[in-house]
């Protein structure tokens, strides 16, 4: 029955909310095998067996924000802050072309210090340098004018993960005053201004069903994202959910495998809470459909202190070492690094 399911999912690229919940919630070790070879076998069709790599500079830990499990939360007065200079970043993104690196990712809490003209300046100050790599933006949620003016400075993608789609379930995970509704109309901002979008969520979070899982599915079905970042949730300790139970890695495995199999062509990390939870997590995420990866480029010195979440990996390697590290896993895995700026295969700029 479940068989048959994955099956129709890989032909039709689309189950409905029942038939995807049913799966989630009936997962054997065998059902995620199953979907993961499945997942496996789309991924080789669309882009062999590549992975891209992404520069991630993690250049603010100051957050406006207060998400109930986000360890850089506003209320968390242990965390610790930093924020990087202009010049530190471009020193991140030198190491990062010299090793190798044609995609950098800036992601940072919202932090209102970097206004929109400070954006601007370092987006086009890396474009100025480095005319060929790809430019993603990870800042959090900004009205259409200032998305509009990061794209016209050269940024090409933009991450925001929408968490869950579900509206009570969003609730429960963030402060009143976030919405749901704003965060949807965010992404949709973003997808009309002609960036590579990311959206995503993260697998059993507090209070998460398998039918919440299924509606972050069919949300993005209707989004159309290039790209999706998904990974288990994991306790900080210093969040009203540091009691929470971890998200596992069977679970997530199967959710990255389900998103290659409904969405064939997008581009799907396997990310660094996935490795945090499993010291093979993201050789197996990449067994199961995933296709990038995102070392870190972050001065070694803040890494510590960007902690979203507990136990984070490699917050004392040197970005060189994460360079190495992960092609060499990434090849240990059977798969080869993709040395170019990895756009989506259907995207263009406009
Ligand atoms: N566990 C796992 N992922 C987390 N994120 C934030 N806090 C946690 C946590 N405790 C994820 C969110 C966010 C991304 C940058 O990190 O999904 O969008
Ligand atoms: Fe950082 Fe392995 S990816 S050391």
């Amino acid at each position: 029955m479940i068989k048959e399911l994955i099956d129709k999912l890989y032909k039709n690229n689309y189950l409905n909310k029942d038939e995807l919940a049913y799966i989630i919630a009936n997962k054997e070790d065998e059902v995620i095998k199953y979907a993961s070879t499945k997942a496996a076998e789309v991924r080789q069709k669309y882009y062999g067996n590549k992975v891209f790599m992404r520069g991630l500079i993690e250049f603010t830990s100051y957050c406006k924000n207060d998400c109930i499990y986000c360890g850089i939360r506003r209320s968390n007065s242990n965390a610790e802050r930093y924020r990087l200079t202009a010049e530190q970043i471009l020193k991140c993104c030198e190491i990062g072309y010299n090793l190798g690196y044609r995609t950098y990712v800036l992601q940072g809490g919202e932090d209102p210090f970097y206004t929109d003209d400070k954006i601007i300046e370092i987006v086009s100050d890396i474009k100025r340098l480095y005319p060929e790599c790809a430019i993603t933006l990870s800042i959090g949620e900004k009205s259409y004018e200032s998305y509009k003016k990061y794209y016209v400075a050269g940024a090409d993608r933009y991450l925001l993960r929408h968490e869950t789609a579900n509206e009570e379930h969003y609730a429960k995970l963030h402060p009143k005053e976030l919405s749901l509704r704003n965060r949807k109309e965010c992404l949709f901002n973003l997808k009309k201004i002609g960036y590579q979008v990311g959206a995503g969520f993260m697998v059993e979070s507090p209070y998460q069903t398998p039918e919440n899982l299924a509606e972050d599915l069919l949300f993005m079905k209707e989004l159309q994202p290039e790209m999706i970042g998904l990974g288990p949730f994991i306790p900080q300790k210093d969040t009203p959910f540091r009691d929470k139970k971890q998200g596992s890695l069977q679970t997530t495995v199967l959710m990255l495998a389900l998103t290659r199999l409904m969405f064939p062509k997008v581009l799907l990390p396997a990310t660094t809470a996935l490795g945090t939870i499993h010291p093979l997590g993201r050789e197996m995420g990449i067994k199961a459909g995933a296709n990038v990866v995102m070392p870190n480029l972050s001065p070694t010195d803040v890494r510590a202190k960007y902690s979203l979440y507990d136990n984070k990996i490699c917050t004392g390697d040197e970005a060189a070492e994460c360079r190495n590290c992960i092609e060499r896993r990434i090849n240990s895995a059977g798969f080869e690094v993709d040395p170019s700026r990895g756009d989506n295969i259907e995207w263009k700029r406009k």
